[in-house]
């Protein structure tokens, strides 16, 4: 058995499947292609939380109701806000998130749904000095969460936070969902069980990388020759962020997704689109370069663009700092990790495998 669980199939599941040799990712039924730029952050929602509450309510309905736990979770929080800002802001974001009641009703959920949206925008305002904004509960869920950012959101920016959220609202048993997953096998609230999620996606090999890819962009920009940095970052024995995943051994399906929608916003002619146009040139050329560079390095594996690639530059778009590329990737997977949870928990089955000692045995005492 290899220590990162490779290939081990760990539980059955009808939310979503990724196929990494086609390149592929199906989300109960539909393809992403289908679903990102389509549908609704709410109508996925309700998507992936279809049999696992009672009486959910129709699109719409459940819309409202996403826009009420905002403002419930702003009223609920409000008052320790100024103590988690001087955190960083994921960590702020998470201890935020703990207080929230532990239950495993829809009303729960909801709250768990709200509750990265309405946290980052108003732990980024404290940071900055500015009183946090409380949510508009009619607004769509991407548009207010860059409303409550940055006072206004244009419609362009609004679709484009609405298709990322979408885009990662599941992606099978990555490492986050599968730490839901045993969470919620032990019948712990809801709460519990995204808290296990959000402790594992803060890490760089998973939903961390997105700021690190800013972080490289600047850097090559810096140094003016893409390659030769990145092949000493190789040298060095150090990742390329945006770039690998352990079961797409083709290009990530939302890379493209995620591509085309900044793209998109990098085409108009104001000055601010133009010069998303030209971010998205710059890393289109450190794209080809990574994958020419790490072809080289890791004949071996095929090594491609992942989602966080394109990811940073989406957010960075939609005004978010790259210390909050995390929380944003939470506020949309945070959907699949409740539907996990409920599907873990409707097993009935205690998720504990076995480990097999390799440490010294005991002295036989006579
Ligand atoms: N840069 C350089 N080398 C890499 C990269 C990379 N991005 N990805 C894999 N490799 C190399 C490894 O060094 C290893 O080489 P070796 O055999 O010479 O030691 C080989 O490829 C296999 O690597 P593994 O660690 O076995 O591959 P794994 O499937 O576990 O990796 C992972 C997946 C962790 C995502 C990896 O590709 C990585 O670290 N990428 C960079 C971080 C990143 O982009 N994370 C976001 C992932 S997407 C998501 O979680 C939402």
């Amino acid at each position: 058995m290899a220590n990162g669980l490779d290939d081990v199939v760990a539980a059955d599941t009808v939310l979503s499947d990724v196929d990494g040799v086609g390149g592929h990712l199906t989300i109960r039924g539909h393809s992403l292609k289908e679903l990102a730029g389509h549908w609704r952050y709410g109508q996925v929602v309700r998507l992936l939380f279809d049999g696992f509450f009672d009486a959910l309510p129709g699109d719409s309905e459940l819309e409202k109701a996403i826009g009420r736990a905002r403002v419930e979770v702003f009223e609920r929080l409000q008052p320790t806000l100024g103590q988690l800002a001087p955190l960083d802001i994921y960590s702020a974001m998470r201890a935020g998130i703990s207080l929230l009641p532990d239950g495993d009703e829809l009303a729960d959920a909801l709250r768990l749904v709200a509750a990265p949206a309405v946290l980052t925008p108003a732990l980024l305002r404290l940071g900055r000095g500015e009183a946090p904004l409380a949510p508009d509960s009619r607004a769509g869920h991407a548009a207010d969460m860059l409303r409550m950012l940055g006072g206004t959101a244009s419609p362009a920016l609004a679709k484009a936070l609405d298709t990322y959220l979408v885009t990662v609202c599941d992606h099978g048993l990555n490492a986050s969902t599968f730490a839901t997953r045993v969470v919620a096998s032990t019948q712990a609230g809801l709460t519990s069980a995204v808290l296990a999620g959000l402790g594992a996606l803060k890490g760089p090999l998973h939903g961390g990388a997105p700021g690190p890819v800013i972080e490289m962009l600047d850097a090559i920009e810096t140094s003016g020759d893409a390659a030769a940095w990145l092949r000493g970052e190789i040298a060095r024995g150090e990742r390329i962020m945006g770039f690998g995943h352990r079961i797409y051994r083709v290009r990530d399906p939302r890379a493209d997704v995620l591509k085309a929608v900044v793209r998109q916003l990098g085409s108009g002619k104001e000055t601010s689109s133009r010069k998303m146009g030209d971010r998205l040139a710059f890393a289109e050329t450190v794209e080809q370069a990574a994958l020419e560079v790490l072809r080289v390095a890791k004949p071996q594996r095929s090594i491609q663009t992942n989602v966080e690639f394109y990811t940073a530059l989406l957010l960075e778009a939609a005004g978010f700092p790259k210390e909050a590329f995390s929380n944003v990737f939470a506020a949309g997977r945070v959907a699949g990790w409740i539907a996990h949870a409920r599907e873990q928990q409707a097993t009935g089955r205690l998720i504990r495998p076995q480990s097999r000692y390799v440490g010294p045995v005991p002295e036989l005492v006579a």
